[in-house]
């Protein structure tokens, strides 16, 4: 290949042949559910722009998502040590959006060993990479926390109430916004609730919720248990992915420091979940077995109501949030669902996007 026409790197930003240079977004913890959500999305929706890479660890990718997904590069990198960061950097240069969802996110697995989860879930590694580039700007980082970083002992919290967490992967996500905040410049920090979708464009081996409630429902047999008085306000992945572009698209304006509530618009009781599962997938109400305490010990203890208040995330990012109902038709596909008229569920948020109507379907 003659001089000029080679793919090159130089100041963090990838030299293509005619001369147009390409920067890099990167997925830390891009083998995980979200991860693979985003970075199918980003490499579809951004791939003019920028160059999209993620990390794994010990998931590196299959043929098949090579071949899904040929142009998305990979690394293996240890969140714990920040080993493989730098080949990161000496193959593509810094990227410019760094969105982190590398996490230990099982709070059973945080329960059992507290020193790995704040090891893993706290982004030192990430940051101090992030730092060791000179730039008047910083790289975005939007860092995945959770809603457990609340007590869990009302409704609808908003971003400025106190943070208290019951479980230490609750504490391991406090600890890891605090050490973003004090560390770093330019962020984005997301405390989301149970995150809900069809599986990715390979699939994770972990049980997804939706598809467990489906498949507990499905068979018929009573075996699966709903709490009545455990709340959280789930969101469709695609939701998810659409929050991230627009931080993307708005860190073309400059630096950021936001702390996010990231919901979907409904506070629902596990009970409700499947309830409208049931209601949308068509099968009987009464397979819903109804539970105020679990007979299993689920190992951790779990906030009661997590809702959240998520004004601001449709303020800041002018977003259509995906009802329950419409995320389990779309999740499953199904043309026939039959969608509630009427949902029993309380709602906070009722601001919309008029220019983005459609963007929870057909966003990734
Ligand atoms: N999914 C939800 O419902 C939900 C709800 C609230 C908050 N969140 C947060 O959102 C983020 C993404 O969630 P998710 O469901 O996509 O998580 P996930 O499926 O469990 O994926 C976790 C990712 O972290 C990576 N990872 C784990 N340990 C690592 C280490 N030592 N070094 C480097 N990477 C490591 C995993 O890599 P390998 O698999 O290759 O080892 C994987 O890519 C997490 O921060 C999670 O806490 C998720």
């Amino acid at each position: 290949m003659e001089n000029g026409t080679k793919v090159g790197f130089q100041n963090g930003k990838i030299t293509m042949p005619n001369g147009t240079k390409k920067e890099v977004i990167l997925v830390t913890g891009g083998s995980g559910y979200l991860g693979l959500h985003l970075i199918e999305a980003l490499a579809k929706g951004f791939s003019s722009q920028y160059d999209v890479a993620y990390t794994y660890q010990s998931h590196p990718p299959s043929p098949e998502l090579h071949q899904k997904l040929p142009n998305v590069h990979s690394f293996q990198v240890d969140l714990r040590t920040g080993r493989g960061l730098d080949i990161i950097s000496s193959t593509l240069g810094h990227p410019r959006v760094v969105v982190n969802c590398g996490a230990l996110s099982v709070p059973r697995m945080c329960e059992q060993d507290p020193e790995a989860a704040m090891a893993i879930n706290i982004p030192r590694s990430v940051v101090e990479w992030l730092l060791s580039q000179d730039m008047s700007i910083p790289p975005l980082l939007i860092h995945l926390s959770s809603d457990q970083v609340y007590e869990g002992d009302k409704s609808f919290y908003k971003e400025e109430d106190e943070t208290k967490p019951v479980n230490v992967y609750g504490k391991s996500k406090v600890a890891s916004e605090n050490y973003v905040k004090s560390n770093y410049s330019n962020y984005a920090i997301l405390r989301s609730s149970i995150i809900y979708g069809p599986q990715p464009v390979v699939p994770v081996p972990k049980s997804l919720p939706l598809q467990w409630i489906d498949r507990v429902l499905s068979t018929g047999d009573g075996e699966g248990e709903f709490l009545v008085n455990e709340f959280r306000c789930p969101i469709f992945v695609t939701d998810v992915v659409r929050v991230v572009e627009l931080l993307i698209a708005k860190h073309a304006e400059g630096g950021m420091k936001l702390v996010l509530n990231l919901g979907g618009p409904d506070r629902l009781s596990r009970s409700d979940m499947a309830d409208i599962v049931a209601q949308v997938r068509g099968y009987k109400m009464e397979l819903v077995n109804r539970v105020s305490t679990l007979s299993m010990d689920r190992g951790v203890v779990s906030p009661v109501d997590t809702s959240m208040d998520v004004t601001k995330l449709v303020a800041v990012l002018g977003i259509t949030l995906t009802d329950f109902a419409t995320g389990i038709a779309l999740t499953f596909n199904d043309k026939t669902s039959v969608l509630p008229k009427k949902i029993e569920t309380t709602q906070l948020t009722t601001t919309t996007d008029k220019n983005n109507n459609n963007n929870n379907i057909t966003n990734s």
